[in-house]
């Protein structure tokens, strides 16, 4: 596929978020990092958006530098990822842009940024749209080592569920993980973001004692 540009691309699909702003529940990174270790260097969060992945990372104790091209609040704003001179941390963690061919253009960039610094590249995408003709002989020329298939998550425009317009689960999320010097078949593994979710139970009200007749 080509390799887009922000500049030549134009953003406000009415079908797709301004800027293809989906964040990440946070179950998919605690997932994911029960599962794979970053913890020999820093990641860098090229998309961070409001922080949704990049916040789990920091929680979990991982030096975290995040960027993104748009001002959402948090990490460094104004970053072109696809323009990058170099890189800002040894290994690379998000969940890109879809729209346009512009998650191809974001694994190719963090594949030649890891190619110096011997980093992992995990980026959250669609299986869907990965089994595309078009894909075909790219993945299979640098395929991830890993490919976590979760069980169930849904990103909406904005974070808002009711402007999603499309039912829960019809996309497919998986990590792909590609490791530095992996030239092997991809191993397919699942993975249960469910066990991540934050279920833990609203603070019942105290049962009124009922009162024993003598
Ligand atoms: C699907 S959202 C995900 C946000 C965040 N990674 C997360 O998982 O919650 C994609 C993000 O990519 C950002 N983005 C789009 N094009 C970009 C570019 N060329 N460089 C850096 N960030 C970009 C958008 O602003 C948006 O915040």
């Amino acid at each position: 596929m080509d390799q887009p540009t922000n500049k030549t691309r134009r953003w406000r699909s009415p079908n797709r978020a301004a800027w293809d702003f989906y964040p990440t529940p946070p179950e998919a990174t605690k997932a994911l990092l029960s599962v794979e270790d970053f913890s020999d260097g820093s990641v860098w969060e090229p998309a961070c958006g409001d922080g949704a992945i990049a916040k789990v990372l920091a929680d979990a104790g991982l030096v975290v530098n995040a960027t993104d091209l748009i001002n959402r609040g948090y990490g460094l704003a104004g970053f072109d990822f696809l323009n990058a001179a170099s890189a800002s941390g040894k290994h690379i963690i998000t969940n890109p842009p879809y729209g346009r061919g512009l998650a191809d253009a974001f694994v190719r960039q963090a594949l030649t940024f890891t190619r110096a610094t011997g980093g992992k590249v995990a980026m959250l995408l669609d299986l869907r749209s990965r089994c595309h003709p078009l894909r075909h002989e790219r993945w299979a020329k640098t395929p991830p080592a890993v490919v976590y298939a979760l069980d169930e998550l849904s990103c909406y425009p904005n974070g808002v569920a009711t402007k999603a317009g499309y039912k829960p689960g019809r996309q497919r999320f998986v990590w792909c993980v590609w490791m530095p010097d992996h030239h092997g078949p991809t191993q397919l593994r699942w993975l249960a973001a469910t066990q991540f979710k934050d279920t833990a139970p609203a603070v019942k009200a105290e049962e009124p004692q009922r009162e024993v007749a003598a």
